[in-house]
């Protein structure tokens, strides 16, 4: 659906013209489970986005639909539901819930979700929905808000109203990603910094097209893994706060002091953000091969030290391996399923995409859907499309 038709099935919904607003899903190229460790992270924003098309309405209703999402809802705007109702529209209402309870106003409203991000790929589909909901719901007070404010507001909404405990890198991508930029973010300053992407270098996500049930009960797993980590850092060394704070070295004389468990997801953490800073590094100075020694780490680390990947995930990197233009690559996100990304060079990026496809199908019989992306804008105000 195109802007100028999301828009004329609006008007035939709703009987009035709206304003669209846009947020992109995105990639992580670096720095995987370390967000809520307040360490580092080096996503980028890609291509799909979610589109969320607004109009005023004169009573104190918020009416929700979307095409390709089930159900339409109708919430009153003064008796906001406090518990999430498991649906996707927990995304749209979780974010006004938590607009109220910051003090904006918000106004009665008809909005249209249109949702390109993949479902369940690891790409994000929850934060652009968060983000291009936030936009719009604001801009019929005429509230603006610093895009890093609305990317922590949309994180609470997901952590207090739908429940999933993430960290603020998928929000705030998607607010703040640039075109032909990855950027890496420090997740406790929220200072960020963008990195060009070398001309040349598509980034080829490849969807092994699973989701693990125990994506969710896992990653809060090891939220509490890390969190007994800083615990028993801190009983050595005071000034560990987050396992942000924890130093190669403090790692390591106390190698032998941890349980086996939170020494392995520890020193994932603690090395990813090593990883994560050299590869800023090895990206800006366009030292590729350095770069896909790092993604390659990274990858090994979450399979075998943090365990989050699966077989589905670990046969579509070695099957990235030695294809003509590879770069490198690596899961992305929570892990358990979702997608991988590669950095290929923008000539093979075609024979690239067959060719995993076909080497990944052969492994696991399963068709993956491979997308070939580049690094675009963040959210932004589409306007009232004619
Ligand atoms: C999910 C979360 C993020 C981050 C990643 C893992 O995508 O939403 O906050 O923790 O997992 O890096």
């Amino acid at each position: 659906m195109n802007l100028p038709e999301l828009a004329q099935h609006f008007e035939k919904l709703f009987g009035s013209r709206p304003r669209v607003y846009r947020a992109p899903g995105r990639v992580n190229l670096i720095g995987e489970h370390t967000d809520y460790n307040d360490g580092f992270v080096m996503p980028a924003a890609v291509a799909f986005s979610t589109y969320v098309a607004i109009a005023a309405r004169p009573d104190r209703k918020l009416v929700i639909h979307s095409e390709e999402f089930p159900g339409n809802f109708e919430f009153d705007l003064d008796n906001l539901p406090q518990r999430r109702s498991g649906t996707w529209c927990d995304y749209v209402l979780g974010v006004a819930t938590v607009l109220r309870q910051r003090g904006h106003k918000l106004a009665g409203a008809n909005l249209l979700v249109h949702g390109e991000v993949p479902i369940g790929a690891g790409l994000s589909s929850s934060a652009a929905i968060e983000v291009a909901s936030a936009l719009a719901l604001l801009s019929l007070t005429g509230t603006q808000l610093p895009l890093p404010d609305i990317a922590k507001l949309c994180r609470e909404a997901e952590n207090t109203f739908v429940g999933a405990r993430v960290g603020i890198m998928d929000q705030f991508v998607s607010c703040m990603g640039k075109a032909g930029h990855a950027f890496l973010l420090d997740c406790r300053s929220l200072e960020f910094k963008f990195v060009p992407i070398p001309p040349g270098i598509s980034l080829v996500v490849c969807n092994t097209m699973v989701k693990h049930d125990v994506a969710t009960s896992a990653y809060n797993t090891r939220r509490a893994e890390c969190e007994e980590g800083v615990r028993l850092f801190a009983q050595w060394d005071s000034s560990v706060h987050a396992l942000r704070d924890v130093s190669v070295d403090l790692l390591e004389q106390h190698s032998r002091d941890l349980p086996p468990t939170i020494w392995k997801r520890c020193s994932h953490v603690v090395r990813e953000n090593q990883r994560t800073q050299d590869a800023a590094r090895a990206l800006s100075s366009g030292d590729l091969k350095h770069l896909g020694e790092l993604m390659r780490d990274s990858h090994h680390s979450l399979r075998d030290l943090y365990e989050v990947s699966c077989r589905e995930l670990d046969v579509m990197v070695e099957a990235a391996e030695g294809l003509p233009g590879f770069c490198g690559g690596r899961m992305t996100g929570g892990g358990f399923g979702g997608c991988t990304v590669n950095l290929v060079r923008e000539g093979s990026a075609t024979d690239f995409a067959a060719q995993i496809s076909e080497r990944y199908q052969q492994s696991t019989g399963i068709i993956p859907h491979v997308y070939i992306c580049s690094a675009e804008d963040g959210a932004q105000a589409l306007g009232q499309p004619s």
